[in-house]
């Protein structure tokens, strides 16, 4: 069953067979070497027979149809009885497959759920190039198709791409796996007046033609193909980083990314050179699903963290920061994914304290404990086993895993390192780590050999309880404490707020960032007096707060103490915003405090205005079915 435990309890030799850069340099090395793939139950392609290489993509964006079409062209690797060669396909139309000209025979497997459908193609051990035509489908999840209402500038409608975790294959047909990787190029074609942008070297104007190309050359795997269509323009940061966005908010996200420069230098300080050449942001409509992603050398962002004052920038630290921890080393698997984002959230808030100060990143760092803890006592009454670092997501959505689990239990799995062996000693460490595995795949147990090998002694495996943190539900006794001085404060105020409804002072809250405002209203209980809340918020406006982060955080307390005034507050909020760590707290604090019938409500507005990764989540927690 776990083949792959299996394949690296084997050995160290193997597993670097099984994880080594897959590009050969040769073509002799192409047929004779032994090839050996992680398995991973998300994808149907079986590169260990033939795998892709280079994809060169020419395609034409159709906003009125809203379809992409077009011609995938892989160059593949083939090992030596190769007869077939395996694609991930989701509501995609074939419409023909050849090679050197000649037409090549291709069945569509069974559709599963998630996984969509193999597509397998007829190969010889020489095929080395084919190209598949192709159109994307109705339920094409990668994208989402706005309408101009849905922009800032309401002219020109947008088009953005989401590729992770397996939604890669509704809009290319791709090996949609992690652990392969492969060079890209594009062509893309698009409307007048539109600017095209892919997770690559990228145009910073506008051209005529409409005809924008493209090149990726270091490989990437294809959860991290990207593209974006849209009214959009550039604007320089610094010499190697700079921001896009539609005209009208250009100028606010110039502002508010003004450190990002000194966040790269940080990052590199820290774990190494920058492998991508530039760095560059691109704020998307509200309606994108999350806050940021990754997309190598254009960071997509929501327009959410557009606060005004650089409050909310630590989520531009953590998108750079997987320019090391997962794009650079991956996850060989989902279930591995707290090494993708553990790490990430590690590094990001080291970069926050190079960059602001460690008083500023233990502020982050505790809100971080509070919701791992809040949340883990949920995630473990619904499903105990989602509470391990190492998932089990065979047979689901690996959505399904994207909980604070990965995150913020991995962040402080790593802080326990760090703490056991000391800063110095852990530093080297990672970036040695992100030095001697870059461009190649990563699963827990070999990263757990890689640290009993060259950092922690079998004494420190066992006090740090290693295996706890990674293969047991919960969260172990020794989650590392967190010490903010500034948060000590606020738990004061806090105290006298709930016992006798004392507002904190004008006096104390003037030095108040948004981080002691958020650990102030999350520690509220979340039910109380609505008439404190209301003398709170009319000291302190927070129904009115432009910032997203602690507007949704007031939303908890707030609707379940069925505080009236927020209700159009939160409305309005669905309905603009379409980020799902806002939507579902929000959602449910509804649910959860006899208001279902305001939910579902509001939803039914709401939810044509959101991405289908949003849309999947609400539809399955409202218990929601579009024939109603
Ligand atoms: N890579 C993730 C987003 C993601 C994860 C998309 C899994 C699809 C599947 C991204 O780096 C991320 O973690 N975004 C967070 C940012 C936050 C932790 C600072 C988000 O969107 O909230
Ligand atoms: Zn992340």
């Amino acid at each position: 069953m776990n083949y792959k435990a299996l394949l690296f309890s084997a050995g160290a030799a193997l597993s670097l067979i099984a994880c080594k850069n897959n590009t050969p340099e040769t073509a002799e090395e192409t047929k004779t070497e032994e090839m050996k793939y992680v398995e991973d139950s998300h994808t149907f392609a079986r590169p260990n027979e033939a795998v892709v290489t280079h994809l060169a993509l020419d395609i034409e964006v159709d906003f009125a149809l809203k379809k992409i079409k077009g011609a995938a062209t892989w160059n593949i690797k083939t090992s030596s009885e190769a007869d077939q060669v395996v694609f991930d396909v989701y509501d995609l139309d074939i419409q023909s497959v050849q090679s050197n000209g000649k037409p090549l025979a291709y069945t569509l497997g069974d559709f599963v759920e998630h996984h969509g459908k193999p597509l397998t193609i007829k190969i010889s051990p020489e095929t080395e190039q084919l190209t598949i035509v192709y159109e994307t489908g109705a339920d094409a999840r990668a994208l989402q198709w706005l309408d101009p209402e849905q922009t800032a500038g309401k002219q020109h409608p947008f088009l953005f791409t989401q590729s992770q975790a397996i939604l890669a294959r509704s809009w290319v047909p791709t090996q949609d796996s992690p652990g392969i990787r492969f060079t890209y190029e594009a062509k893309v074609k698009v409307p007048e007046n539109m600017l095209a942008l892919m997770s690559a070297e990228n145009p910073q104007e506008k051209n005529e033609t409409g005809v924008y190309t493209f090149k990726m050359e270091q490989p990437i795997p294809s959860y991290l193909l990207a593209l974006a269509v849209g009214d959009v323009v550039f604007d320089p940061i610094s010499e190697r980083t700079g921001v896009y966005a539609e005209p009208g908010i250009i100028e606010k996200a110039v502002y508010e990314f003004a450190d990002v420069e000194k966040m790269v230098v940080a990052a590199e300080d820290l774990y190494g050179p920058y492998a991508w050449e530039r760095y560059d942001l691109i704020v998307l409509p509200p309606s994108f699903p999350f806050g940021g992603m990754e997309n190598p050398r254009l960071t997509f962002a929501t327009p959410t963290i557009l606060a005004g004052d650089r409050s909310l920038v630590s989520l531009v630290a953590h998108e750079l920061a997987h320019s090391w921890s997962g794009n650079l080393v991956t996850n060989a698997t989902w279930d591995d994914f707290w090494l993708n984002e553990g790490f990430t959230v590690y590094f990001e808030h080291r970069i926050m304290e190079e960059v602001y100060g460690r008083d500023y990143s233990e502020m982050l760092a505790g809100l971080t404990r509070a919701e791992l803890l809040e949340e883990a006592v949920a995630i473990q009454k619904e499903n105990p086993n989602d509470t391990k670092l190492k998932l089990e997501l065979d047979g689901r959505n690996p959505d399904d895993g994207v909980t604070s689990i990965p995150y913020n239990k991995g962040y402080f799995f790593l802080r326990n390192i760090e703490e056991t062996v000391g800063r110095e000693a852990f530093d080297a460490f990672l970036e040695g780590y992100f030095a001697v595995h870059k461009f190649q795949v990563m699963d827990t147990e070999r990263f757990l050999d890689y640290l009993g090998d060259s950092l922690i002694s079998p004494e420190q495996y066992v006090s740090i309880e290693v295996d706890k943190w990674i293969y047991a539900p919960g969260i172990p006794d020794n989650l590392p404490e967190v010490h903010s001085n500034r948060f000590k404060e606020v738990d004061a105020e806090v105290v006298a707020f709930d016992v006798n409804g004392h507002i904190p002072s004008e006096e104390k809250t003037k030095a108040w960032t948004t981080h002691e405002w958020l650990h102030f209203i999350n520690s509220l209980p979340r039910q109380m007096d609505a008439e404190k809340l209301a003398a709170l918020d009319k000291a302190y406006q927070l129904s009115n707060s432009g910032n997203s982060e602690i507007l949704a955080a007031w939303f908890q307390p707030t609707l379940r103490s069925n505080y009236q005034p927020v209700y159009p507050k939160v409305e309005d909020f669905l309905i603009r915003v379409g980020r799902r760590k806002f939507l579902t707290p929000t959602y449910m604090a509804m649910v959860e405090s006899d208001k279902k019938d305001m939910a579902l409500r509001i939803y039914e507005k709401a939810r044509p205005n959101y991405h289908a990764v949003s849309r999947e989540t609400l539809d399955d927690k409202l218990a929601y079915s579009k024939e109603g």
